[in-house]
């Protein structure tokens, strides 16, 4: 088995020899490079708390007159205005939040947003259908300006037309997905706008959903918070979020929970995990997305050293079936895991790689024992996820001057579903309750 990996190893290594560079998508980039770096505007759309909801999120001056137009007809004849929500920042911006409600299922949208008497073009996105399957993106690290000085030109456009390339691959090529799930440093420096202008620059991020998690290079800013809106934030947690709140959501069949994992205190995770299971108790699947991993194929597991031992027992405890993380730049997968042993049920942990192929150092020449597949590729890096009522497809590409090369493919097979134990203890909920108040009291005010 371990030579099939090293020649497999071998032969991605092999293709990934010249460092990548999709000229086409780069001079296409290079061509509005004043435009897409200098929008502190753009718009983000995110998964709404379950099929018939979906948020967008802008940033935009203090005094501009805003507005969000939406409607089922290509020209928006139809269109009705939603509410705003608004916010201040510490950046002399506002926030702007829309959360629409009472979407049909299975349904194209139109959309368009207007600040400063400025109006965007007419974009569109789809609806899902509650409790069925659907085709997930699931990317990590992409870390707009990781691939040397951030603030070097060349640097960010390397970066951005690998994470185009990803986003267009992905989406060429698997046109069932539906929604795109980033798992941490989605930037190399939080307190840069630009680079946040430049990770939302995609146009397909104007129809794909997409959930983002807090990764350890958001930590600095509030920026993250500021240009994504998301379902479900969670409030209550002891040690106040400073980037951005943890959250969940529903898609399809299955339960997203998302974890701040710069966070240590474990009880903040665990609080979050009951909510969302006590919230949506029969999503067929559990997931949880955090950007720090437990089984990563590397020593970056020692960032947060008790994260396996505190964490493996919560997540099966509430019966969760898959993990995806990021932070090791690492495409890797691991068996199916059980009390930190393989199992014949339990949990898979996935760690996304790189989706802007901005960073790599060597593969370790030898994978931990928990692990199936360990590559760290000087290339971009997807992985599709396709959901029905009883497996996970995973299939991981490479991006190889300008075509997919799989990586991975295998088959993930739901648990039978045991809630005996996927509750807090009354002792813990109330710790976690006295412990919380005065962040519950700030969030007030924030
Ligand atoms: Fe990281
Ligand atoms: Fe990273």
């Amino acid at each position: 088995m371990k030579r099939m990996i090293a020649l497999l190893i071998a032969f991605v290594l092999a293709l990934s020899a010249a460092f990548f560079v999709n000229a086409a998508t780069e001079d296409e980039i290079s061509a509005k490079w004043d435009s897409i770096t200098k929008n502190d505007s753009v718009i983000s759309i995110t998964p709404g708390a379950d099929s018939t909801q979906m948020n967008f999120c802008w940033m935009s001056d203090l005094f501009s007159d805003d507005a969000f137009l939406y409607g089922m007809k290509p020209d928006l004849s139809d269109a009705e205005g939603a509410e705003i929500k608004k916010s201040l920042t510490a950046f002399f911006k506002k926030e702007c939040n829309v959360t629409l409600e009472g979407l049909r299922e299975n349904t194209t949208y139109y959309y368009r947003y207007y600040l400063g008497g400025l109006q965007s073009d007419i974009y569109s996105f789809t609806t899902d259908a509650k409790d069925e399957g659907f085709t997930a993106l699931f990317v990590s690290d992409a870390q707009i300006g990781r691939s040397g000085d951030w603030q070097d030109d060349k640097v960010k456009l390397h970066d951005t037309t690998g994470w185009y390339t990803t986003l267009e691959q992905a989406t060429e090529n698997h046109p069932d997905i539906s929604v795109c799930l980033s798992t941490g440093d989605q930037v190399q420096n939080a307190t840069a706008s630009v680079l946040y202008n430049l990770f939302l620059a995609p146009d397909t991020l104007r129809s794909l959903p997409i959930a983002v998690t807090p990764g350890n290079h958001e930590i600095g800013s509030p920026y993250l918070g500021h240009h994504f809106s998301n379902a479900n934030e969670f409030e209550n947690t002891v040690v106040p979020a400073t980037i951005a709140r943890p959250y969940y959501f529903t898609k399809g069949n299955a339960l997203f929970i998302v974890l701040n994992t710069n966070n240590v205190f474990m009880l903040d995770h665990e609080a979050l995990i009951a909510e969302a299971v006590e919230t949506y108790p029969d999503a067929q699947w559990r997931v949880i997305m955090m950007h720090h991993g437990v089984y990563s194929c590397e020593d970056k597991d020692d960032d947060n050293p008790n994260n396996r031992n505190a964490l493996v027992p919560m997540f099966e405890k509430y019966d969760i079936d898959l993990v995806l993380s990021g932070h090791s730049h690492m495409y890797s997968r691991t068996y199916v895991m059980k009390n930190f042993e393989k199992a014949d049920e339990g949990i898979v942990y996935i760690e996304g790689g790189c989706a802007s192929g901005s960073n790599c150092v060597l593969t370790p020449e030898e994978l931990p024992d928990y692990a199936v597949v360990g590559n760290r590729i000087k290339s971009p890096v997807y992985t599709v996820l396709t959901f029905s009522e009883d497996e996970v497809g995973v299939e991981a590409y490479v991006v190889e001057n300008g075509e997919s090369v799989q990586i991975d493919e295998t088959t993930i097979v739901r648990n039978e579903r045991d809630d005996s134990n996927a509750q807090m203890s009354t002792g813990n909920k109330l710790l976690h309750f006295i412990l919380s108040l005065p962040n519950r009291f700030f969030s007030l005010f924030y």
